[in-house]
């Protein structure tokens, strides 16, 4: 099983299209895949169609079991759907005592996926350490351009904090350029920084295509909104990059140690 966080702080930057397309292309390949939305926006249930029903808020806040939460929207392809109560649950979770593990305790006993993908907020906030430390992989769209590096160096700090706080295995693991367009100088550059940067871990880059944005309007993934699009194209190869990694990353998915010694995130950001 594979444990994967898709998380940016900043906005914008292609997380939702990447989580439901990955999503949606790894489940056609025949993997067995879970998505679950922690963002409030709920934007997995625009992308998809999910009818309303128990909810990441229920999972966490009311204590639902997980296969309550849980709906099938294509084969091999489920999801767990957030709403704006999400919202709620962050303020009612900052009162808890261990509040950044809530997530992966309900999860402690979830099995038969291959792939558990979850979509995080823009964020650094409590739901975001929850999906943190529930994943062993951080997945990080970065989008082309000087201010998306930013956001990378500061998201590979937040992952080395919760790694070394919370001594939980957690690793960036691929990192994804996204709205690239290769016509624009600093989307090239940006790209070849990235590469040199981060080697191996940087994806295919997600060229700028029309049809993603379009896709959500009928509730579709790119790959049965448009297959032949180029959007359809590099969410493709970036399944395909995944499989191929599935040797180096898959853990057993039975139970781990929860982390002990848990210390403030913040105060540790700080
Ligand atoms: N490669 C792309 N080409 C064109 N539009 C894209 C591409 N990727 C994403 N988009 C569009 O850009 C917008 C933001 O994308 P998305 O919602 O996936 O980002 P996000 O990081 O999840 O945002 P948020 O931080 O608000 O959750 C959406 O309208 C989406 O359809
Ligand atoms: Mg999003």
């Amino acid at each position: 099983m594979r444990r994967i966080c898709v998380i940016n702080q900043k906005g914008g930057v292609g997380k939702t299209t990447t989580t439901v397309n990955l999503g949606a292309g790894l489940a056609a390949e025949g993997k067995k895949v879970l998505l679950i939305d922690l963002d409030p926006q709920g934007n997995i249930s625009h992308c998809l169609k999910v009818e309303p029903q128990k909810d990441a808020y229920s999972l966490i806040i009311e204590n639902a079991h997980w296969k309550e939460c849980i709906v099938n929207v294509a084969k091999n392809l489920d999801v767990m759907p957030g709403r704006e109560t999400l919202t709620k649950a962050e303020i009612i979770l900052a009162g808890e005592q261990f509040r950044e593990t809530v997530l992966r305790r309900r999860l402690e006993d979830i099995r038969g996926y291959d792939y558990i993908i979850v979509d995080c907020p823009p964020s650094l906030g409590l739901l975001n350490q929850n999906a943190m430390l529930f994943a062993n992989e951080a997945f990080v769209p970065v989008s082309t351009d000087p201010l998306g590096m930013v956001g990378l160096k500061k998201m590979e700090n937040a992952v080395r904090v919760i790694e070394k706080v919370f001594d939980h295995n957690i690793r960036m693991t691929k990192v994804i350029p996204s709205m690239y367009d290769r016509r624009n100088k600093i989307c090239k550059e940006t790209l070849a920084e990235l590469q040199n940067d981060y080697y191996e871990l940087v994806s295919n880059p997600i060229r700028i295509n029309s049809k993603l944005k379009e896709a959500p309007k009928k509730k579709a993934s790119i790959f049965e909104y448009d297959k032949a699009s180029r959007g359809a194209k590099d969410y493709r190869e970036l399944v395909r990059f995944v499989i191929y990694e599935e040797p180096k990353y898959s853990v057993p998915d039975t139970p781990d140690q929860l982390p002990g010694g848990i210390k403030a995130f913040k105060e540790v950001l700080a």
